[in-house]
């Protein structure tokens, strides 16, 4: 064992010293060339070229419409599963500080001695873009949520966020047809 140490070592820095990646012709970030008449060696990008965050359409990273205005209504198809992972996602990472329903009662918002977070309803009238970009870069005291959300999910929250709003201001007409019997049977005296 006590020889076998210092061999491990050994053999750890010899590959190191001895690796070809190491020691390989290459350039450096920023370091000048000969190679290229115009002595840069960090070659920009081919006119074109895509940036990666264009991997998704541009309005759907962005929720800007071509005209720069926010898109009215979200560019991902609304579906059942998204609505539940728009759910996961806003009771994890958005509950904490704007409530389980958005109203901006929570343990975070009693106790915040700046700005308490608003209440989501507020907004109503806002459009799916908004929200989406609000997330996506944060807003005035709020942090963005671009590192812990992916694109997909930003729209998820945006979509379960719609669904609060209007969970909290629906008219009973809206309702189907046998939650809204239960309702007004309810009611009754
Ligand atoms: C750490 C607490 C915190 C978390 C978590 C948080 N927010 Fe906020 N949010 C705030 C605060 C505080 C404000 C008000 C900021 C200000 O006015 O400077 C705000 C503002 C907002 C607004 C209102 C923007 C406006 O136009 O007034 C929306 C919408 C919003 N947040 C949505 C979300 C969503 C969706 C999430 C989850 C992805 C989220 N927030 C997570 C604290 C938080």
């Amino acid at each position: 064992m006590s020889r076998a140490l210092p061999l491990l070592l050994c053999a750890l820095c010899a590959c190191q010293v001895f690796d070809p990646m190491q020691w390989q012709q290459k350039y450096k970030p920023y370091r000048g060339t000969t190679f290229f008449p115009d002595g840069v060696s960090m070659l920009p990008p081919p006119p074109g070229t895509v940036p990666w965050r264009g991997a998704v359409q541009p309005a759907v990273a962005t929720g800007l419409g071509p005209d720069g205005k926010f898109l009215a209504v979200a560019p991902v198809p609304l579906t059942r599963g998204l609505l539940e992972t728009g759910r996961r996602k806003f009771d994890q990472t958005c509950a904490i500080c704007h409530g389980l329903v958005g109203d901006g009662e929570s343990m975070v918002a009693k106790n915040m001695s700046l700005r308490p977070p608003p209440s989501i309803h507020l907004k109503r009238g806002f459009p799916d873009g908004y929200f989406y970009q609000v997330v996506t870069n944060g807003f005035g005291l709020m942090p963005s949520y671009a590192a812990e959300l992916t694109v997909e999910e930003r729209w998820a929250v945006v979509a379960y966020v719609r669904a609060l709003q209007l969970s909290q201001s629906a008219r009973v007409e809206q309702l189907p047809v046998e939650q809204r019997r239960r309702i007004e049977e309810g009611r009754r005296p």
